[in-house]
């Protein structure tokens, strides 16, 4: 049999699991959800969720993915035999599928973004206004869209994803950079403070049941668990290494990360008198705005776009990625036409959520609209009860035996992991999740 492909190094690894993890999730969906959600109880919220409840599930599947050694369905298999376990590998399929449908739209607001601040045509008055009349256009998203997942696509079937997580390990640190700079300039100007307050003192009318899901979906989201994608890439993990280490590293990343975006966008909100309630839209209003205020800005802001997109990109192969090794169940030979296929197949379920900014926008779907529930059926419903699963699969099926040996930390540190993925993380998706029910029924 085929020796199965491994990391060459931890910092591969290390490397893809936060290329994974920061994207979208920290740059583009936080600040959004902060802005919408009442601000600081949504950011503490979140910091809660990620610690108590998305490292706990991360270390789950590094753990059950490097013991599986396999694709998900067949690690689930081989681990439970003669149990339904692996159907968690068709979920974490499904979800993916419709997680990558949307995000490949925003993929490609950030190809437009990026496009057009190539051609100096980001110079205008109003940035709300140019943005929307950006996303309504029907043409342009499609094809950005679809440029994206055709970037995606070729990435993955192409083997060349080592080079690109190579190269996101200085493309990282750089973005990192450009963060703290824009920052500074945005706490700089006047009437920031008031976006800081915004972030941190907290107004606890916002504190209820959908707020505590969105900010559970919001860590699940961004540190991309629940849905096996963290599995696979465990699954081509050698023995020796250490789990504990990189699931904290790369949570530590993704909460520092998104509260430095917080104070990127927040502060030049309530400066420039922009509303936080923008929604999705919210940083490609403020970014531009904020590089209007700094000497050479336009230059900075290309530089800064193809940061993003890259940030993006080790995202978006990752769901890709899933959604392939799942499908095609280890028959490498596949692996490129399956790549396009399904990528292809991604892209006309996203052509609705595209669209839903311009053509379709008079669609609802329980009130919102098509994007919205995609990212409803995503954030809300499928992460939190493939996380579910996850844990209660690491908690009882896995025996302590077997987990303690993966995990080699201190005796103490494995069974508080142990205690937390059978009996404290479940219980606390169950209670928020009922918590949502009541409230979406009352
Ligand atoms: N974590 C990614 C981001 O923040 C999104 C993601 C979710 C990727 C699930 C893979 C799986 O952009």
């Amino acid at each position: 049999m085929k020796q199965r492909d491994q990391w060459t190094s931890k910092i591969g690894f290390v490397l893809a699991a936060a290329g994974s993890a920061i994207g979208l999730g920290a740059i583009w969906k936080f600040p959004y959800m902060v802005g919408t959600n009442g601000g600081s109880v949504f950011v503490l919220l979140f910091i809660i969720c990620t610690v108590a409840i998305g490292l706990p599930i991360l270390l789950a599947e590094f753990v059950i993915g490097r013991k599986g050694q396999a694709d998900v369905v067949t690690s689930l298999k081989k681990l439970a035999p003669g149990r339904l376990w692996y159907m968690l590998g068709w979920m974490g399929l499904a979800v993916s599928f419709i997680l990558l449908s949307f995000y490949s739209v925003v993929g490609g607001w950030i190809l437009s973004y990026l496009a057009r601040a190539i051609t100096l045509r980001l110079d205008v008055a109003d940035h709300s206004e140019y943005f929307n009349s950006i996303i309504s256009n029907p043409l342009e998203v499609l094809l950005a869209q679809a440029v994206f997942m055709g970037l995606t696509i070729w990435i993955v079937q192409s083997g060349i994803r080592g080079g690109i997580e190579r190269a996101s390990r200085w493309m990282m640190p750089l973005l990192f950079i450009f963060f703290i700079i824009l920052a500074i300039r945005s706490l700089t100007l006047d009437g920031a403070m008031e976006g800081v307050r915004f972030l941190f003192v907290p107004d606890w009318s916002y504190f209820t049941g959908t707020t505590l899901l969105l900010a559970l979906g919001q860590a699940f989201f961004s540190l991309s668990v629940g849905v096996t994608a963290m599995m696979t890439y465990a699954s081509y993990l050698p023995k020796e290494e250490q789990l504990g280490q990189s699931a904290v590293n790369v949570s530590i990343l993704n909460i520092v990360i998104s509260l430095l975006a917080g104070l990127v966008i927040f502060p030049a909100v309530f400066a420039l008198g922009q509303s936080p309630a923008e929604g999705p839209g919210l940083i490609f209003v403020i970014l531009p705005a904020i590089f209007s205020q700094i000497p050479f800005g336009n230059v900075f802001m290309i530089v800064f776009f193809i940061l993003m997109l890259f940030a993006t990109l080790t995202s978006s192969i990752s769901m890709l990625e899933i959604v392939v090794s799942t499908g095609i169940r280890q028959r490498h030979e596949r692996r490129k036409s399956a790549a396009w296929v399904f990528g292809i197949l991604i892209f006309i379920v996203g052509i609705p959520s595209a669209l839903s900014f311009g053509a379709l926008s008079d669609v609802q779907i329980f009130g919102g609209s098509i994007f919205d529930f995609a990212d409803t059926l995503t954030s809300k419903i499928g992460m939190p009860l493939g996380a579910l699963c996850i844990s209660l699969f690491a908690g009882f099926v896995l025996t302590k035996a077997q987990t303690d040996a993966e995990l080699r930390m201190h005796p103490i540190m494995n069974a508080l992991w142990k205690f937390l993925v059978r009996f404290v993380v479940p219980a606390a998706i169950i209670v928020i999740f009922i918590t949502w029910i009541i409230e979406l029924s009352a």
